[in-house]
């Protein structure tokens, strides 16, 4: 699998399930724009990803004026774009009781407003290309999770989102697909109000919820992304893929039988 001559702009690159995507897909040669609001971090990984060193855009994806510098100024730098990744993403614990229509804005904004802005913004660019997008979903987007709420409805936004869009431009060419990934241990859980001792056993705990009997890990999922976004996915459109060590065949919801 290459990237070679390949621009892959990925979102919140500067932590996680997309730090590990952009450094995993710089060493099959893509060329990359990697963003996220915490530059430090972004350097960081930009010098991980080694030469050619990323092109690195800080831009906070709630705010259209930065959603737009980051599509401008990747096109700008390279010329083009083969592959969007649509990664950043936040997550706040929530249920129908204590949920806030505030924590609903924090997170439709975005997990799902952002995305869209920069896909309409990314898709002229990808036509020409005939290029593809890959959004990170989440298993919970197609499975209910008990005080995750707006979490679970965002990524079920983010799902359908990726079948309709996948449908619309299928003539044209580019294909889009989503990645739902079962628990990985990311900063993604830091505003859940858990200490480090609570979080160590989340964390434990959640193992029981993958078939596999554990959690996963970004670099499982930074090769998925890769598979999906590369032509060996060439007649691949519209897949929701769960990679997510079997959560998605646990129904954690419902009470055990024995
Ligand atoms: N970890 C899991 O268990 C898990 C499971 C299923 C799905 N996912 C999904 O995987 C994706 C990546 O999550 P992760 O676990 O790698 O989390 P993470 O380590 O917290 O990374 C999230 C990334 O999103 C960026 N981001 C957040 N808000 C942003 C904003 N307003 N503007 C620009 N960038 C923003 C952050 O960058 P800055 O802080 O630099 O802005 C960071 O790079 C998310 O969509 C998440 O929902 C994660």
């Amino acid at each position: 699998m290459s990237f070679l001559k390949k621009v892959v702009l990925i979102t919140g690159a500067s932590s996680g399930i997309g730090a590990e995507t952009a450094i995993h897909l710089a060493q099959l040669g893509a060329s990359l724009s990697i963003t996220g609001r915490n530059k430090h971090s972004l350097d960081k990984v930009a010098e991980q990803c080694g030469q050619p060193k990323p092109f690195v855009i800080i831009g906070d994806l709630t705010n259209e004026n930065d959603v737009k510098n980051i599509i401008d100024l990747t096109i700008k730098h390279y010329g083009k774009l083969d592959v969007l990744v649509n990664n950043a993403g936040i997550f706040e614990l929530g249920s129908i009781e204590t949920a806030s229509l505030e924590q609903y804005n924090n997170i439709f904004n975005v997990n799902v407003r952002s995305i869209f802005q920069l896909t309409v913004l990314a898709v002229p660019h990808l036509i020409k290309t005939k290029g593809n997008i890959v959004n990170i979903s989440s298993v919970v987007g197609l499975l209910p999770l008990r005080n995750s709420l707006i979490y679970c409805m965002s990524k079920a936004a983010l799902n359908h989102f990726t079948r309709c869009v996948a449908l619309e431009l299928g003539l044209r060419q580019v294909r889009v697909n989503a990645v739902n990934p079962g628990l990985v241990k990311t900063h993604i859980f830091r505003n859940c109000e858990m200490n480090q001792e609570q979080l160590k056993i989340f964390f434990e705990k959640l193992k029981e919820w993958h078939a596999l009997g554990r959690n996963g890990d970004a670099l499982e999922i930074a090769k998925t992304i890769a598979f999906l976004a590369s032509d060996d996915a060439s007649f691949i459109t519209g897949v929701t893929l769960s990679v997510d060590g079997g959560m998605h065949i646990m129904s954690p919801a419902l009470p055990s039988f024995v």
